[in-house]
């Protein structure tokens, strides 16, 4: 049997917006738990939860004070647990953020090895001194990901201590067993609560050159010495071995930022290190025919050369959404969604993208990112009431346009919305060997169109998308049905061939009925 995440669609939630209990604007994890049913009924097979730790939410949650709490803002353990095992009940697997790269600097481990040079915590973090204290003093030139420098000067003890992300963020040090067993026990805590598994956060930047040089000159912004370091696979190896000992096929997906296929492809390792990884080039590439068959023909040919199954990712929290990258009508969406679930590997949906979200605009005084990232984090609208499913303050982003029409019960009211269109794929999909394990061919077809069949055993299915607004006809060997139409008009009939501006069809061989 092939494991669970093989074949399985990822929907992320970004909790601070997803469904708010507590009615104080900011979502937790009770109002996820009380909006299950629409995951279940949508037919995603597993959430991936952003993180919900304890944390001053610097960058929102993404700097974590205590790796085993829940922060009072999202609720508590028991309301993890809870949320847990309802999920389970509803047949839904869950995995969690983890965070190796950096804790806050409000982690007890970071007081602590700040509090002297002799703590006995001092080396879990990664302290320099610099040629001087002032701006030019710094170890090297590396840079911050959300600007400024990656050195922060600590008067008290006098050195420096290096952050990838905010001064708020210190780098643990992974070349120090003892932050490796400390973490390894953090794992251990969730997995024997029952998760599923993980979403690894800045896995590339996990270990560091011990020799810290500088970064090229014109490449200081993409960190290439810090990333991408031969030791982090070590680092990985421990943490699938941890992954492997607990039963029911635990996965590691991770975060590895690193804008390169085959170099992305390296961090599942000899199927000993991560099982998933996620390859964001595709996510950068334009809404282009041409330009999305050569990303899937890398992936196909990268990941297929050392046996990775692939992931694929449209939008997330740190990303403008795909309806607003890719512009255009509301249809474009709904050829995208076509297109992530039906490839090869894992796709993941971004909360509210199912509603055809767009992002929000956040005027200047509401702007709270310090990565500029609160477009596409607002709150999923639930109802077309005032507060939109919210049921107290106001929340904590903007709304996405169009809250009134473009909302869950709405589109569910609706069998010809992009969120029932979502449902159809899902359920298309699940009943399909060929679509959620099997073989990706390309197809020919104009400049304009993307084909492909996939096939598993006797199982086939096609799967043609019309990058533009201009009809296009493409010319398929053998006689197809429509099984899956994103503009909703003719599924159950024949294919002719011609496809409408911004169309999507999954299409089954003829004469077969449905299902
Ligand atoms: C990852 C997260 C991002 C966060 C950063 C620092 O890139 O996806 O949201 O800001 O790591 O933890």
């Amino acid at each position: 049997m092939p494991p669970w995440w093989r074949s399985a669609v990822f929907y992320q939630v970004y909790p601070r917006s997803f469904a708010d209990a507590g009615g104080d604007g900011v979502g937790d994890l009770e109002g996820l738990r009380g909006r299950l049913e629409h995951l279940r009924w949508m037919g995603v097979d597993a959430i991936w939860i952003c993180p919900f730790y304890r944390s001053p939410m610097t960058d929102f949650g993404y700097d974590v004070a205590d790796y085993r709490d829940v922060d009072p803002l999202f609720g508590t353990l028991e309301d993890f647990d809870r949320l847990l095992t309802d999920a389970h009940a509803l047949g839904l697997r869950v995995i969690v953020d983890w965070v190796p790269n950096h804790t806050s600097d409000q982690h007890p481990w970071f007081v602590e090895a700040r509090s002297s040079r002799e703590s006995p915590k001092r080396d879990w973090y990664i302290w320099r001194d610099g040629p001087g204290t002032g701006a030019g003093g710094r170890p090297n030139n590396w840079k911050a990901a959300f600007g400024g420098d990656a050195w922060t000067w600590d008067d008290a003890t006098a050195q420096w201590y290096l952050h990838l992300f905010l001064p708020t963020q210190p780098d643990l040090n992974w070349r120090n067993p003892e932050v490796a067993a400390a973490m390894h026990d953090v794992l251990r805590f969730w997995l024997d609560r029952g998760v599923d598994g993980f979403r690894i956060d800045v896995v590339q930047g996990l270990t560091k050159d011990p020799t810290f040089p500088d970064d090229p000159p014109g490449q200081v912004a993409v960190h290439a010495a810090v990333n991408d370091c031969d030791d982090t696979h070590a680092v990985l190896r421990g943490l699938r071995r941890l992954a492997d000992a607990y039963d029911g096929d635990r996965v590691l997906v991770g975060e590895v930022y690193l804008l390169d296929t085959a170099t992305v492809a390296k961090y599942v390792g000899n199927g000993d290190e991560l099982h998933l990884a996620f390859d964001f080039t595709p996510l950068y590439a334009p809404w282009d025919a041409g330009a999305w068959r050569r990303r899937i023909e890398a992936a196909e040919a990268e990941l297929g050369a050392v046996g990775a199954w692939p992931t694929w990712t449209m939008s997330n929290h740190d990303n403008p959404r795909l309806r607003t990258r890719y512009g255009g009508p509301e249809a474009r969406a709904r050829a995208a969604a076509v297109l992530l679930l039906t490839l090869r590997g894992v796709p993941f949906i971004y909360y509210g993208d199912e509603l055809g979200l767009e992002d929000a605009v956040v005027p200047p005084e509401r702007v709270v990112d310090p990565g500029g990232r609160d477009g596409c984090r607002s709150p999923m609208p639930w109802d077309g009431a005032p507060g939109h499913g919210w049921p107290g303050a106001e929340p904590w982003l903007p709304w996405s346009p169009e809250p009134d029409t473009r909302n869950v019960e709405a589109l569910r009211a609706d069998e010809r919305s992009i969120l029932h269109l979502h449902r159809r794929i899902l359920a298309a999909r699940r009943a399909s060997p060929a679509l959620h394990a099997g073989a990706w061919l390309g197809l020919e077809a104009a400049p304009s169109v993307l084909a492909y069949e996939r096939s598993e055993g006797g199982d086939r299915r096609a799967v043609v998308v019309n990058f533009t607004s201009t009809p296009a006809d493409v010319t398929l060997a053998g006689d197809w049905d429509v099984e899956v139409d994103s503009a909703g008009v003719a599924e159950g009939t024949a294919f002719t061939g011609r496809l409408a501006g911004d169309q999507a069809v999954i299409l089954r061989p003829a004469g077969r009925g449905p299902g």
